[in-house]
């Protein structure tokens, strides 16, 4: 429904009075509708205080369901990985994978690196040889130009790696960069990064104007803009699974470990060949990685926006998991890139992530990218073996049902004819109705 007219000044009205503009713009019931979305604000003051903080205009809470999976293997240590997300079977299918790789050695990690990378563009009528011949000077004087800003991080371990500069204008006109490597430890190290990139931003223009360094005809650099990267390649972790080809069958499927085996690795073949094929096999280990990275309070947009990035890295957006058999051994796994934090942030004012850290043990960010690695390659698995065996919907549908009851407000009888009657029959939410119609409401 179009917006009526405009509204002034909306960000300055009370949350009560956003609640009833809303309601009264686009409910008939407006004293309902506002009553309704109100039953979602959370009793405690203090802590609704802190959720409304998080953005603007905040008019209520919008809840998703906060599962664990249980049974994780990583690294040699059990873990129970807290995920929110909404669709039906992605928790169920991310615990039957754990407890089928626990008992064939589990999930093993590498941290291969953790470097993430910011940048200055700007545009400049020099040469890049100027700045590259002169780099040491240049580099010292934008270090201490920031240095009160980088102790902290740096006492941390952590802090500004690598400056180099970049020629682009060959690409767009007169553009040059500043690239700059960090560490930023626990933090996913955002606002760490903008902050010391404006610094060396501001640094940099006035030394270009206040240097006989730069040729009085070359003194016009002028910032375009000061933004870290979310492509984060250098900000990468390993993850594997591995068993002997014959001990894949088990208690999960009836299909035999041969087969099993190299159906799989056809259908992991098949989404490094096909595009089509490899984002819906992405999207399935996003299934995991975002749940996770959303019940911990980190940006899963930065994350997937990387990921998809570095799927395409060779050219063609292929799959981000392989798998090879090799002797008999079967192994699946998958290098991801995964930007993570686990202090500051959301990570540390959201009570829901702050719990969900709890249940991993506080992690350093390190850690939590081996599990959310390990998630990912999880669901991943869990999704293709249903894929190439018993196909997606038996167990998605068995999920989808329960929805279905639940959206019809079926009582406790008609739910269990439904589960009964649709046990081995297709579903959909007309042939339930008609069928509940058909047989009765009780
Ligand atoms: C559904 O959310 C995810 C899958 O489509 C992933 C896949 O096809 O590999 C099942």
């Amino acid at each position: 429904m179009p917006q009526n007219s405009v509204i002034e000044g909306f960000s300055k009205f009370s949350k009560q009075d956003k609640v009833q503009w809303i309601a009264d713009q686009y409910f008939q019931s407006s004293k309902d509708k506002a009553e309704e979305i109100q039953r979602y604000w959370l009793t405690d003051h203090e802590q609704q205080t802190i959720m409304d903080g998080f953005s603007e205009n905040v008019i209520g809470n919008h809840i998703l369901p906060f599962s664990v999976a249980p049974n994780f293997l990583i690294d040699g240590v059990l873990h129970t990985l807290p995920m929110v997300i909404e669709e039906s079977s992605v928790v169920a299918a991310a615990s039957s994978a754990a407890k089928f790789w626990l008992t064939r050695g589990g999930f093993k990690t590498t941290i291969i690196s953790t470097t993430k990378l910011g940048h200055v563009h700007f545009t400049w009528s020099g040469n890049i040889l100027l700045l590259q011949e002169n780099q040491t000077f240049i580099i010292d004087h934008l270090m201490e130009e920031v240095a009160p800003l980088v102790s902290n991080m740096q006492k941390r371990g952590g802090g500004v790696k690598e400056i180099v500069f970049k020629d682009l204008s060959k690409k767009v006109d007169s553009v040059f960069q500043i690239e700059v490597s960090f560490e930023t430890c626990d933090s996913m190290g955002a606002n760490f990064i903008n902050t010391v990139l404006e610094a060396f931003a501001a640094a940099f223009t006035n030394l270009s104007n206040s240097t006989d360094l730069f040729p009085a005809d070359h003194r016009d650099v002028e910032v375009v803009m000061s933004i870290l990267s979310n492509y984060t390649p250098e900000c990468l972790v390993h993850v594997e699974t591995a068993c002997p080809v014959d001990q894949l069958g088990g208690p999960i499927n009836d299909t035999d470990a041969i087969t099993l085996a190299h159906k799989f690795k056809k259908a992991v073949d098949i989404a490094r060949a096909d595009t089509y094929r490899a984002v819906t096999h992405n999207k399935g280990i996003f299934n995991g990685i975002d749940a996770l990275i959303l019940a911990t309070g980190n940006d899963f947009r930065a994350v997937e926006a990387c990921g998809h990035a570095f799927a395409a890295k060779s050219g063609q957006y292929i799959s981000l998991s392989s798998c090879e058999i090799e002797d008999g051994i079967f192994q699946f796994s998958m290098d991801i890139p995964l930007a993570l934090g686990t202090v500051g942030g959301l990570t540390s004012l959201h009570p829901m992530a702050k719990i969900a850290l709890e249940i991993l043990g506080n992690p350093s960010a390190c850690d939590l990218m081996r599990y959310t690695a390990a998630l990912g390659l999880a669901q991943n698995f869990a999704a293709v073996k249903s894929l190439v065996t018993t196909g997606i919907q038996k167990g998605h549908m068995r999920m989808h049902l329960q929805n279905i009851i639940n959206h019809l407000g079926l009582s406790k009888a008609e739910a269990d004819l439904v589960n009964t009657h649709f046990r081995d029959k297709a579903i959909s939410h007309s042939a339930i109705r008609t069928f509940v119609e058909e047989n009765g409401k009780k």
